[in-house]
Parts: C-alpha cells; structure tokens; sequence
C-alpha cells in the first residue's frame, strides 16, 4: 500500500526536479551565469544524499567552464576529480562517494580543509555542497594561475564563501597555519597534495592536528598496485598504510577504485583521524 501511494510521489518529484534542473541549465546558457546561480542555489535546497545524478547533470557542465578558464589562462592542471575525457567525467563513482559522504553528514561539518587545490575543482564542490555557506581552507603550492583563477571562479558563484588558500610547500605552511590558527579545526578534511618523497606522510601527519573530535579525512591516489607514472612509487599508499597501522587514522570501510584516463585506477580511502597523536620525525 505504502509503496503504491509512494512510488507515483517519488517519480513526480524526480520529473519536477529534473525538469527544474533543465530549465534553468537551459537559462543559464541563454541569460548568463546569475540566473544559473539563483536556481542552483533553489536547488541545492532541495538535494538529499540519492539526488546524485540531478546533481551531477546540474554541476558537470559548471566544472568545465572552470577547466575551460583554466585552459585559457595556461594553467597545467594535475590530475583531479572531476577530470573529464572524450564526453565523461572519469571520477563519477568517486564524486558519487563524496556527495553521498558529505550529504549525510552535512549538519556536522563547518569547515573543510583541503590540501591539493589545484584548479579548484574540488572545493568548488564542497562549496556547492553547502551552497556557499562553508568554511573552506586549502593548501596548495599554486604553480601558475591556478590557484587565483580557481579561486576567483568559486567567489563568483559564492561571493559570500570563506575561503581560504594557503599558498607554499603544504609540509611548510601546514604547520605554521596550525600555529597561527590554533582553533582552527575541520570537520572534513581531503589530502590529494603531493604524491613523492615525504609529502603524503608530512601531510598526513601535518592535518591530524586540525582534525576536529568528529572528523572525516578522505586521501587519494591510495593504491600500492598502480604502475602509472605518479603512483608506481606507492608512496601515498604506504603513507596511509603507516597512519592505519600507528592508529592515527581508523579507516572507514573498503578503500573504493576510480579511474582515471590512466589504465590502473587511482584508489580513494575515508578514514577519521583518532585521538592519539605521532609527532612528526625531525
Ligand atoms: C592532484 S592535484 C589536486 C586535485 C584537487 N584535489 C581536485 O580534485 O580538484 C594535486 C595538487 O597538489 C599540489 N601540490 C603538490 N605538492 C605540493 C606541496 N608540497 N604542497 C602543496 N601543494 C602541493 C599541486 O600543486 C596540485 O595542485
């Protein structure tokens, strides 16, 4: 009976989102960026955690006029989430995880703190996430353009975001923003930084001091059986490896595969930080 009376309700509003959905994608391209922005914002409202797909369609096109101002400025972007080849996002299953994540437990996280900025690709999502009301720091040594063009691109869909990017070696700035900033603490943090030498195991380590109580670190690029160029070195994987058997990190399930243009896949683990701490070796 219930899922008589349930299914027609569920399919209607999917009609009525989606249709929401195109209508002002449609405008957006015809009236300009503001009208998309007000109907994003509308929308965002009404996501839950199994919105994923409108979401998706909504944003996708969004991150690649980010890449396309990227490509126009020359910046060389690295790698990221929301890469996109031959007509696809490459990474969906991982921005799928991530949506999922970060709608659940959307009421506990204030801040997010992030090391890889890149082009900004992944904390424009988390700003979407919260429809700009978010505290996001970034670190990122920010080679050419990328960081003030991504930057740039996230305050013009959010002018009222907080956001700040830290710019230098994350093994450096890290520390003395930890300094500085003794309060500062983040509900959600994402390491995607360096992948050679001690970077990920500096990072690792660096973060757990602005991990708050309630905190959820997600580290890409984790697998230890990938030969591509930046992972044959395993050096992120042993760096996870290393905080899960120290008990910094507990990991939160099966680490999950993601794919990249490369043909091995990338691997991207949850974990949360616990409460013992390892003291960075001199
Ligand atoms: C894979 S990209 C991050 C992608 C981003 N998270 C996304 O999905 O949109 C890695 C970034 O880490 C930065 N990086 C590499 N080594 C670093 C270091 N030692 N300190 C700070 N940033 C670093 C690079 O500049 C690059 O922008």
């Amino acid at each position: 009976m219930q899922i008589r009376v349930l299914k027609p309700t569920i399919i209607t509003a999917g009609i009525v989102i989606s249709s929401y959905v195109t209508l002002f994608r449609n405008t957006y391209y015809s009236n300009g960026k503001d009208t998309f922005q007000k109907a994003t914002m509308t929308t965002v409202g009404l996501l839950k955690p199994n919105s994923f797909e409108i979401w998706f369609s909504l944003w996708g096109p969004q991150m690649l006029v980010l890449s396309n101002r990227q490509r126009a400025h020359g910046s060389k972007l690295e790698g990221h989430i929301w890469n996109h080849r031959n007509g696809k996002f490459l990474r969906k299953s991982q921005l799928l995880s991530y949506y999922r994540h970060i709608m659940k437990y959307r009421h506990t996280i204030g801040r997010i703190c992030e090391i890889g900025f890149n082009g900004g690709h992944s904390a424009l999502m988390w700003a979407i996430l919260f429809n700009g009301n978010i505290d996001i720091v970034v670190f990122d040594l920010c080679i050419d353009k990328r960081c003030d063009i991504g930057e740039e691109f996230i305050r013009e869909m959010f002018p009222n975001i907080r956001l700040k990017v830290v710019r230098g070696d994350s093994t450096k700035t890290v520390p003395i923003y930890r300094h500085n900033n003794p309060s500062v603490k983040c509900e959600f943090i994402s390491i995607d930084g360096g992948h050679l030498g001690e970077v990920p195991k500096s990072d690792l380590l660096n973060m757990q001091y602005l991990a708050a109580d309630n905190n959820t670190i997600v580290m890409d690029d984790i697998n230890i059986k990938s030969n591509s160029p930046y992972l044959k070195f395993k050096i992120v994987g042993k760096a996870w490896k290393y905080a899960i058997t120290n008990k910094l990190i507990k990991q939160i399930g099966e680490c999950n595969p993601c794919k990249t243009y490369l043909p091995t896949a990338c691997t991207f683990c949850f974990g949360k930080y616990l409460t013992n701490k390892i003291l960075l070796e001199e």
